[in-house]
């Protein structure tokens, strides 16, 4: 299964990004990749997922014990939200979709509440909502943009877009697979965006584990180690491209840095009471499932990190802290050759813009090649040009821009008609996946 996805997937590298396997052959890269992937195969490497969902008695006095204070040392201005920002449940045409934090702003009205939102507007709500830096936020916005929304407009929807066409649902642009808590796009049937009640069990027995009882890097980080044995294992469409695959990354650490009641590492709190809340997971203590219910603040009090959160040192988190727990092959270099440094991640980003698909495809090289201009642009404005990063500059070239297997299945171009049911924005007050999905059939309970 996964020699067949690496066959795939080599050629497609090789077009994208000529010059990156160096003086390697093909087949000598093949074999290095076989190797990699020989090694994540041992067994003492991979969690027992099992044993960590324990009995609905259990699972609820886990969280139970998780339950604590609001951060002590807070300054005021950061409680959130301000006066005249209230909470409202979103509608059923309201447009939500994978990122708890989007979501949240807009049922805040810190972003428009229909979920349509634009360039600036998200700019300047995740940082006065999280204090995101702008720079993290541009990398983040021009990519959704650029794969699943309107240039000309600077605009998205946060689930799917009209007719189901773009939003930040779209498959393999900014949305990946091996989520925090969320479904891979194929084995959940084209469900990855709903919260999934059963790896956040996972997650809630992780943190009950963890010495300070809390949603840490190191309970992330095994997350994401038991996240990605189970895709490696099951998902016969894994493939990471460079962008989405840090974005899945770095969410695991956006968990503690972001949902923290106070500023993670420096008396903030990453605890059940704030997690839950902002993710809209709520225990239903009768069958021992999390109800995905829309997100929302705690009501006890809540307070945003006081110092921003940027790009580098979110890059920086998911590649020391995050990944290495569960390294799985993605199309880095660097990866490889373990000199992965933030500078070099940026560079892969940059870099990557070459090997997406705009959403706007039906467009000729002449669109495509406007829009990466356009995203160029955005990045060169927070300081993430190639030339300050160190970037080869080559591998810019107008006649790259669309990875080559967009359209095979597992591409974004190309899902199959049994998941399309399933595309749409977010429907609440439900519970998705009490059990694991282990095929790609659209067989399971949600
Ligand atoms: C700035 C623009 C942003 C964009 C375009 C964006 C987009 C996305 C997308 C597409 C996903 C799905 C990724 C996946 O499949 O794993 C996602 C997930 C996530 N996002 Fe965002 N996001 C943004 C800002 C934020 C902010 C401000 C926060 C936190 C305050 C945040 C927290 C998260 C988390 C924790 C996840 C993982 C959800 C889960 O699986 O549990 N994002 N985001």
């Amino acid at each position: 299964m996964k020699v067949s996805m690496l066959l795939l997937g080599l050629p497609a590298l090789g077009l994208a990004y000529p010059g990156m396997m160096g003086d390697m052959s093909r087949e000598e890269a093949l074999e290095m990749l076989r190797e990699k992937r020989d090694a994540e195969a041992k067994p003492e490497k991979r969690q027992i997922l099992s044993s960590l969902v324990g009995t609905v008695t259990n699972l609820v006095a886990d969280v139970s014990g998780l339950l604590g204070s609001v951060a002590s040392s807070v300054d005021p201005d950061n409680k959130r939200p301000e006066a005249g920002y209230t909470f409202q449940a979103p509608g059923s045409t309201d447009s939500r979709g994978p990122c708890p934090g989007l979501n949240l702003l807009a049922n805040y009205g810190y972003l428009p509440r229909n979920g349509h939102v634009t360039f600036s507007e998200v700019i300047e709500a995740t940082a006065r909502g999280f204090n995101m830096g702008a720079d993290l936020a541009t990398v983040l916005l021009v990519f959704a943009i650029l794969t699943d929304g309107d240039i000309a407009t600077e605009s998205f929807y946060l689930g799917a877009g009209p007719g189901g066409v773009g939003g930040l649902e779209r498959h393999s642009t900014v949305e990946a697979d091996i989520s925090p808590n969320r479904e891979d796009y194929y084995l959940g049937c084209g469900d990855n965006h709903h919260l999934s009640s059963r790896i956040f069990a996972q997650n809630v027995a992780y943190a009950a584990a963890d010495p300070d009882k809390q949603f840490t890097l190191d309970c992330m980080s095994k997350q994401w180690a038991a996240n990605a044995a189970f895709s490696v294992k099951n998902n016969p469409y894994l493939y990471y491209f460079p962008f989405p695959s840090i974005v899945a990354t770095a969410a695991f650490n956006f968990y503690p840095q972001f949902f923290s009641n106070g500023t993670y590492e420096a008396g903030g709190v990453a605890n059940y009471e704030s997690i839950s809340s902002i993710i809209g997971a709520q225990l239903n203590k009768n069958t021992g499932q999390f109800e995905y219910v829309p997100e929302r603040w705690p009501a006890q009090g809540w307070y945003r990190r006081s110092t921003e959160y940027g790009a580098v040192q979110a890059l920086t988190e998911a590649f020391t802290r995050i990944y290495p727990s569960y390294p799985v092959s993605m199309a880095f270099p660097q990866l490889q050759g373990g000199d992965l440094t933030a500078a070099n991640a940026l560079c892969m980003i940059y870099q990557g813009l070459n090997s997406i698909t705009p959403l706007a495809l039906s467009g000729e090289e002449q669109s495509i090649a406007a829009g990466v201009t356009w995203a160029l642009g955005k990045l060169t404005a927070v300081g993430l040009d190639g030339t300050t990063l160190g970037c080869a500059s080559s591998t810019l070239s107008p006649n790259e821009f669309l990875f080559p297997n967009s359209t095979q299945k597992g591409g974004p171009l190309n899902p199959p008609a049994s998941v399309q049911s399933n595309i749409g924005s977010n429907v609440y007050y439900k519970t998705y996946f009490t059990s694991a999905p282990t095929t790609p059939q659209c067989s399971h309970s949600s």
